[in-house]
C-alpha cells in the first residue's frame, strides 16, 4: 500500500490549485452575493479539460483517472463550490453516464461537445414529489412509436438554464414501477421544454438551479439511453460515481475553511498572544485537521476502487456521508475561530459554511447514504 500521488496527479492538482486562486477567487464573493453563474470560469475549465476529465480522448475527454478528478474537485471547492458543482455534474452524472451506457451515435453527438466543455450537461432525476424516493417518478415518457412524449416537472436541477444537454429520467410503464423507468437525452430548445425561474438558495448561490417543465416534448427514440426500462439502474449507477465527486467537493470546502481558520488563528492576537496558542483554538484546529484527513482517506479510497474496477457503492456513500458531515462541522468551527470576522462576507468562511450544507443533501441526502451503506453491510 502506498499513499503518494503520481507525477501526473500532482501536476493536475497544482493546475487546479492555480486556477482556483487566479480565476475563481477574484469575484467569488460577488458571484455568491448576486447569484451569478461563473460562466467565464466554466469556459476556461472546459479549455483545461476539467469538464470531461475521465472521458476517453477519442470522445474529446482528458482520459484521466478518478483520483485526478477528486483532486481537481477538492482544489476548486476550497475556493468556489458553485463552480465545482458544474464540474461534478458534467463529469460524473452526464459524461460518465453517456460514455458508459450511451450508444455510439449518442457519444458522437452529445458526449463529444460535453467532454470538450463546449456544452454543459444537466442530470434530471428529482421532482417536486420524488427526491429521496427516486423510484416514484411522476414525469412520464409515453412510447409513441418512433418518439416518446415527455410530460412532467423536474426540480432543483443543477445547470438548469446553462445546460444544453439534459439527461431526463421518466416513467414509461407505471405498472412496472422502477423497471418501467427510462433515461432520455433532451436538448435545450426542443418544443414544449421550458426552464423555470432560478432558485434563490442558502449556498452554492453562483450555481444555476432551476425547475424544468416538459409539456408534450417529442423525444426521438434514439435518444433513449440503454434498453427499455434501464432508466432507474442508469440513474443509480451514475449517482454512485457522482457521490464520490460530491464527497470530494465537501472535502475541499472543509480544507478551504480549515486553511483560512489556521491562517487567521496564527495572525489574530488576544490576551497577548496569537489565538492559535490558546488551547481552546489549538484543539479545534487539531480536531478539524483529523476529521479532514479521515474524510480524505475515504474519498481517495472510493476513487481508487472505481479506478481499479472494484465495487465502490458502499465506499462512495461512506465518503459522501462522512465528508459532508466534516464539511459542515469544520466550516462551523472555522466561523467560530474567526469570531465576529467570520460572520462577515469578506472573510469567506461564512460562505463556505453555507455551501457545505448542500453536500449533505444533493446526490442523495445523508439519510439516503445511510440506507445504501446499511443495505450493503447487512447484505
Ligand atoms: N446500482 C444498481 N442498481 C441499483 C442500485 C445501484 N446502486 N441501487 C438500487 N438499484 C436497483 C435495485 O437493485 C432495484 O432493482 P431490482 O428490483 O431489479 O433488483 C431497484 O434499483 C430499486 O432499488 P431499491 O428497491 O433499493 O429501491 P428503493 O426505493 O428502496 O431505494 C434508493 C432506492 C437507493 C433510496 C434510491 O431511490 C436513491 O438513491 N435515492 C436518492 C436519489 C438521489 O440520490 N437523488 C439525487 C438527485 S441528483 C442530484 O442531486 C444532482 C445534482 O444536481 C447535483
Amino acid at each position: 500500500m502506498h499513499f503518494e500521488l503520481n507525477e501526473e496527479q500532482l501536476m493536475i492538482q497544482q493546475a487546479a490549485r492555480d486556477f482556483a486562486q487566479q480565476e475563481l477567487k477574484p469575484g467569488v464573493i460577488e458571484r455568491d452575493e448576486h447569484q451569478k453563474f461563473p460562466a467565464e470560469q466554466v469556459k476556461k475549465m472546459g479549455e483545461l479539460g476539467f469538464l470531461g476529465m475521465m472521458v476517453d480522448p477519442k470522445y474529446n475527454g482528458s482520459g484521466l483517472d478518478t483520483i485526478s478528478y477528486v483532486l481537481v474537485m477538492e482544489e476548486l471547492s476550497k475556493i468556489d463550490a458553485s463552480a465545482s458543482v458544474v464540474v461534478s455534474v458534467n463529469n460524473s452524472l452526464v459524461c460518465y453516464g453517456l460514455e458508459k451506457y450511451g450508444s455510439e451515435a449518442q457519444k458522437e453527438k452529445y458526449l463529444k461537445p460535453l467532454a470538450a466543455g463546449e456544452k454543459i450537461g444537466a442530470f434530471c432525476l428529482s421532482e417536486p414529489e420524488a427526491g429521496s424516493d427516486a423510484t416514484s417518478q411522476r414525469t412520464t415518457a409515453e412510447d409513441k412509436g418512433d418518439y416518446y412524449l415527455l410530460n412532467g416537472t423536474k426540480n432543483w436541477i443543477t445547470n438548469g438554464s446553462t445546460a444544453s444537454t439534459y439527461l431526463v429520467i421518466a416513467q414509461t410503464h407505471p405498472e412496472l414501477k422502477h423497471k418501467g423507468i427510462n433515461a432520455f437525452i433532451v436538448e435545450k430548445g426542443m418544443e414544449g421544454f421550458t426552464v423555470g425561474p432560478k432558485e434563490n438558495k442558502l449556498g452554492i448561490r453562483g450555481s444555476d438551479t432551476h425547475s424544468l417543465m416538459f409539456n408534450d416534448v417529442k423525444v426521438p427514440k434514439e435518444n433513449r439511453i440503454g434498453e427499455d426500462g434501464f432508466g432507474f439502474k442508469f440513474a443509480m449507477k451514475t449517482l454512485e460515481g457522482g457521490r464520490i465527486g460530491i464527497a470530494a467537493q465537501a472535502l475541499g470546502i472543509a480544507q478551504g475553511a480549515f486553511d483560512l481558520a489556521t491562517q487567521y488563528a496564527k495572525e489574530r492576537k488576544s490576551f497577548g498572544k496569537p489565538i492559535s496558542e490558546h488551547q481552546a483554538i489549538a484543539f479545534k484546529l487539531a480536531d478539524m485537521a483529523t476529521q479532514i484527513e479521515a474524510a480524505r482517506l475515504l474519498v481517495y479510497k472510493a476513487a481508487w476502487l472505481k479506478d481499479q474496477g472494484l465495487p465502490y457503492t458502499q465506499a462512495g456513500s461512506m465518503a459522501k456521508l462522512y465528508a459532508s458531515k466534516v464539511a459542515m462541522d469544520v466550516t462551523i468551527e472555522a466561523v467560530q475561530v474567526h469570531g465576529g470576522y467570520g460572520f462577515v462576507k469578506e472573510y469567506h468562511v461564512e460562505r463556505l459554511m453555507r455551501d457545505a450544507k448542500i453536500t449533505q443533501i444533493y446526490e442523495g441526502t445523508s439519510e439516503i447514504q445511510k440506507m445504501v451503506i446499511s443495505r450493503e453491510v447487512i447484505r
